[in-house]
């Protein structure tokens, strides 16, 4: 069912004490806030999930993993089934966020492992793709979207686009001050609903939430998500911060 939805994606900061006090902070403040079909969402570390799930209890607050490894069990050592995160009560996965692209190697073919995964466990999956600044100055931006989407998620069928949240993150936005504009936002956005459509039905296209992630602060984000096929934001730098992911969640 298509929310609206703000995702903090705390990447590798806060330790368990910083975590412990931000998840009180935001549950606090998110008191005060209606959240008309809105979800709020944060992903901490492995290691903090559960003390986090601990404090957001009787909370609207939903806990999140950022990553998760593709393998039902076995020898890979450091690595984190959806067996295991489910065991914790998690819910939800996010996957393929740029930067497990490009740092970790994660490729389309992985990432469509890792979703096969997710689902089988009955995690619902936030699924990250967007191009490179070089994609876009060469107007590549739609194809590489496109064949993100189609190698990570287009094999599935239409029923488990119900697992399924998008976030659109181009990746000369991340962490660089510099957003796409609320016109290119919507502009992909718009693209990838025209996608779902063409390749499931108008229902999958009218139900999926698509998320915007790049530079998203308390100053742009009622303007970005002013844009109808805008439907939330994955938030990073801003996220960690009470007052300014307060000030995004009221924006929506
Ligand atoms: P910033 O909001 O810090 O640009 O990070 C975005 C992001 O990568 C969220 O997943």
């Amino acid at each position: 069912m298509r929310s609206k939805i703000i995702a903090g994606n705390w990447k590798m900061n806060m330790n368990n004490k910083e975590t412990k006090n931000l998840v009180k902070g935001i549950k606090k403040s998110i008191k005060r806030v209606q959240l008309d079909n809105t979800r709020v969402i944060v992903a901490p570390a492995y290691v903090n999930l559960t003390s986090a799930i601990k404090r957001a209890k009787k909370s609207n607050l939903e806990v999140v993993s950022q990553n998760m490894h593709q393998a039902k069990n076995g020898a890979f050592t450091g690595e984190i089934s959806a067996d295991m995160l489910k065991g914790i009560g998690v819910k939800t996965v996010i996957l393929g966020h740029s930067e497990r692209r490009s740092i970790f190697g994660e490729t389309d073919a992985i990432l469509a492992e890792k979703v096969n995964s997710a689902l089988e466990n009955g995690l619902e999956i936030i699924f990250c793709f967007g191009e490179l600044l070089e994609d876009r100055k060469s107007e590549n931006h739609f194809s590489v979207v496109e064949s993100q989407l189609k190698n990570g998620l287009f094999h599935l069928d239409s029923m488990a686009w119900n697992q399924i949240v998008l976030a659109y993150e181009p990746v000369w936005a991340i962490g660089t001050g510099e957003t796409a504009s609320p016109e290119q936002a919507q502009e992909m956005h718009a693209f990838i609903r025209k996608l779902l459509q063409e390749k499931y039905n108008t229902s999958v296209a009218d139900n999926t939430s698509i998320l915007y992630g790049g530079s998203v602060k308390p100053a742009n984000a009622e303007e970005i998500f002013s844009k109808q096929d805008v439907d939330g934001g994955l938030i990073g730098g801003a996220s960690l911060n009470v007052a300014d992911f307060t000030a995004i969640i009221k924006a929506i």
